[in-house]
C-alpha cells in the first residue's frame, strides 16, 4: 500500500512553492530519458507537473523510474524547484517549476493504451467509445465534462434562487407521447405488462402543478427510441421546468435570464436579452424550417406568382398541382460552373427535389438554359424580386411545399457554410412562436400534435378547432440557437374539456384517452391551475456552447448511431432464465 498521500494536485504548484516538499499522484504521460535524468509529465485532471528523477537523489527510485511507461499510476514525493533559466514552459500553468523526486510509489501499471492520451490524437470515434475510460482521461474530454457540470450547477443555482423545487419523477412509468417510440420494460410481477421509460416528465410535471408545487424543475434523463442523428441520443438530458399562474412571457423571461446567467458565469460572455421572436410562418417562409439559423441572410423567397407568366412546364405543372416555386439568391455565386450547379442539384435531390432551376445574373439580365421559357418582363421581375445583382446566382425548386422547404432550408445552410457566410463565433438565440397546434400526417391521414397533445390552443382560435384545425395556433414556443432547436415548451391545457377535445381531434376517443391518460384527465378535474413550462436539451446546449458538432462529445457514455454502447456492448442478449421469468419469448 502506498504511504504517499498527495498534498497538491498536478495543476497547482507555482513559483512561490519552490523549496517546499510535496507529494503528487497521477498518470505518467510523456516520459523522456535525457541521459542522466528522467523527466515525466505527471497528469491528473487538474493539470500536468514535470517531475524529475536524478540518480544522485536515490538510485533505487531512479531504477524504478526507468521502468515507468505511459499511463502507469504513480505517487511521488519531492522538492519543488524553479526550472533552470530558459527552460520554463509558458504554455503550462505549472511551467515555472518542476519537482525533484525523492520517493516514488508505483501504484499501478498500465498496458500500452490503444491511443495516446492527448488532446489531438485523431483517433476514430469507435475506438474512443470502446475505450471510453482512456478517451475521458484526455484533458480535452475532462474540460468538456467539467464544463457540462458547471452548466448544470449554474442551472440549479439560478432556479433555486427563483424558488424552483427540484422534484424527481419516475423512470418506470407509462408512455407519454413526445413523438418517438417508447423504450419498454417488462414487469416480472405483472406478466404481460410493461413500463415505458419516460420520453420526458411531461405529465408528471403537470401533475405537480395540480399538486400546488408552482415552480418545478429537474435535470432529468429522457428516453426516446428514434432514428439517431448527430444531435440526437436515445437517452439524453433535459433541463425540464414548469410554472403555475403564468403566461408565455413569464416562461420566456425565466429562460432568457437563465441563458444570460450561464453566459455570464460559465462563458464569461454577455448575451443580449430579450431574444428576438419570429413566427413559425415567417420561419417556414423565409428559412424553410422551424429552427432557422439567423446568423446569415440568403432568405428563401416565393416566386410562385411571378413565374406564372412563363412557359416553363416544370414550374407551371407544379403550381397546378398545388405546389410552390421558391428560391434563393446565392449572392456572388454567378461564377459557379456547370459542375458546381450539378453538385447543388444532387445535394437538393437528397431532400426530394426533382431538380434545381438556375439563372445567372449578367449585364444583360438573367441567363440560363431555361431562360427561353420566360418572357423578358418575367425575368426582370424575378431579378428585382430576388434582389439580384450582376454576379449572383438564382436557384429555384418547384415541388410540394414540404419538399421545397426542406431542400431550400438545407441548400441555404449548405451555401452559408460553403461560402463562409456564417460567423461561427457568435451565439444567435431566437424564439420561434405562434406554432400551429396540429400538423396533418399525409401518410397516416390524420392530425398530429405539432408539439404534444397537452399544449394549449390559443383561446381566440378555440372556435376553429373542429372546423379548421390547421388554422388553430398553439401557445407554444421553441428556443433556437444557431439553427438548432435547444428547447421547446408551451402553456398547457388545464381543463379536462379542452383536453378531451384535442384528444378527439388527434383520433384518441374518450375511452382510449381514459386508458392512456386517465390520471391526467382526473387530475385536471381537481382544481388544476393554469400552467406552462419548457424543456431544454442540456447535451445539445453544452455541444453548441462549446461549438462542437456532435452531442457525443459532451456525454460521458454515449451510444452509437445504432443505439449501442461500444464499451459495455449494450444492448446484449440476456439469460434465457430472465426471459422466462418475464414471460417473454424472442423470435
Ligand atoms: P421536446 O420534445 O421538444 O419537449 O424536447 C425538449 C428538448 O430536448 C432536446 N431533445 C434531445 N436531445 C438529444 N437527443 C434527443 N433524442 C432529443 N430529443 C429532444 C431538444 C429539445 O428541444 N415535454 C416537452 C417539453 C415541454 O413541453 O415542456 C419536451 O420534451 O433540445
Ligand atoms: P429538364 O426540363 O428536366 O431538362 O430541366 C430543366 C431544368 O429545370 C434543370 O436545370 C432542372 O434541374 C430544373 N428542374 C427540373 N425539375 C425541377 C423542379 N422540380 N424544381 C426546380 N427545378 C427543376
Amino acid at each position: 500500500m502506498s504511504t504517499l498521500k498527495r498534498t497538491h494536485t498536478c495543476g497547482q504548484l507555482r513559483g512561490k512553492d519552490v523549496k517546499s516538499t510535496v507529494t503528487l499522484s497521477g498518470w505518467a504521460s510523456s516520459i523522456r530519458d535525457h541521459g542522466g535524468l528522467i523527466f515525466i509529465d505527471l497528469r491528473d485532471r487538474y493539470g500536468v507537473t514535470q517531475v524529475v528523477f536524478n540518480p544522485d537523489r536515490g538510485k533505487e527510485f531512479f531504477e524504478l523510474a526507468q521502468q515507468l511507461r505511459p499511463e502507469y499510476v504513480i505517487a511521488v514525493q519531492g522538492q519543488v524547484a524553479a526550472r533552470p533559466f530558459g527552460t520554463s514552459n509558458p504554455n503550462l500553468a505549472t511551467g515555472e517549476i518542476e519537482v525533484y523526486v525523492d520517493t516514488l510509489d508505483l501504484l499501478n501499471k498500465s498496458e500500452t493504451p490503444p491511443f495516446d492520451i492527448v488532446d489531438d490524437n485523431n483517433v476514430s470515434l469507435e475506438l474512443r467509445l470502446k475505450h471510453r475510460y482512456l478517451d475521458l482521461r484526455r484533458p480535452l474530454m475532462q474540460r468538456r465534462l467539467t464544463f457540462h457540470h458547471k452548466i448544470c450547477q449554474t442551472i440549479r443555482e439560478y432556479l433555486d434562487r427563483l424558488n424552483f423545487v427540484d422534484i424527481e419523477t419516475p423512470v418506470l412509468t407509462k408512455s407519454t407521447p413526445e413523438g418517438a417510440r417508447d423504450y419498454l420494460v417488462p414487469s416480472r410481477v405483472n406478466l404481460g405488462k410493461f413500463y415505458a421509460l419516460p420520453q420526458s416528465p411531461q405529465l408528471f410535471k403537470q401533475i405537480l402543478m395540480v399538486a400546488g408545487y408552482d415552480r418545478y424543475f429537474q435535470i432529468v434523463r429522457c428516453f426516446r427510441d428514434e432514428d439517431l442523428r448527430a444531435q440526437r441520443q436515445p437517452e439524453f438530458t433535459q433541463m425540464d421546468m414548469e410554472m403555475s399562474f403564468v403566461d408565455e412571457n413569464d416562461i420566456i423571461q425565466v429562460i432568457e435570464g437563465l441563458m444570460a446567467t450561464i453566459f455570464e458565469r460559465v462563458l464569461e460572455k454577455k448575451v443580449t436579452v430579450p431574444f428576438p421572436r419570429i413566427s413559425y410562418d415567417e420561419a417556414m417562409t423565409s428559412y424553410g424550417c422551424d429552427a432557422p439559423d439567423l446568423r446569415f441572410g440568403l432568405k428563401i423567397k416565393n416566386v410562385s406568382d411571378i413565374i406564372q407568366k412563363s412557359e416553363f412546364k416544370v414550374f407551371l405543372e407544379t403550381l397546378k398541382s398545388g405546389g410552390l416555386v421558391r428560391g434563393i439568391n446565392a449572392v456572388g455565386c454567378g461564377h459557379y460552373s456547370r459542375k458546381d450547379i450539378d453538385d447543388l442539384t444532387a445535394f437538393v435531390a437528397q431532400f426530394g427535389a426533382k431538380g434545381l432551376a438556375w439563372f445567372k445574373v449578367e449585364d444583360s439580365g438573367l441567363t440560363s438554359s431555361i431562360a427561353k421559357f420566360f418572357p423578358a418582363e418575367t425575368l426582370q421581375k424575378l431579378q428585382a424580386y430576388m434582389e439580384a445583382k450582376k454576379g449572383d446566382l438564382l436557384l429555384f425548386v418547384a415541388d410540394k411545399p414540404k419538399v421545397v422547404n426542406q431542400s431550400l432550408a438545407q441548400l441555404r445552410l449548405h451555401l452559408g457554410h460553403k461560402n463562409k457566410l456564417i460567423d461561427t463565433t457568435v451565439f444567435n438565440f431566437s424564439w420561434v412562436v405562434d406554432f400551429p397546434l396540429f400538423d396533418y400526417n399525409e401518410d397516416m391521414k390524420r392530425y398530429e400534435a405539432l408539439h404534444h397533445p397537452f399544449t394549449s390552443p390559443h383561446p381566440k382560435d378555440l372556435p376553429l378547432m373542429e372546423e379548421k384545425p390547421l388554422d388553430v395556433k398553439a401557445r407554444a414556443y421553441d428556443l433556437v440557437l444557431n439553427g438548432v432547436e435547444l428547447g421547446g415548451g408551451s402553456i398547457r391545457i388545464h381543463t379536462p374539456e379542452i383536453q378531451k377535445r384535442v384528444f378527439r381531434l388527434l383520433g384518441i376517443d374518450d375511452e382510449s384517452a381514459h386508458k392512456k391518460f386517465g390520471f391526467l384527465l382526473d387530475a385536471l378535474k381537481y382544481g388544476a391551475p393554469p400552467h406552462g413550462g419548457i424543456a431544454l436539451g442540456v447535451d445539445r446546449m453544452v455541444t453548441l456552447l462549446l461549438q462542437l458538432d456532435d452531442i457525443r462529445e459532451v456525454i460521458a457514455f454515449p451510444k452509437t448511431q445504432k443505439a449501442t454502447c461500444l464499451m459495455t456492448e449494450a444492448p446484449s442478449e440476456v439469460d434465457p432464465q430472465q426471459l422466462k421469468e418475464l414471460g417473454i419469448r424472442t423470435l
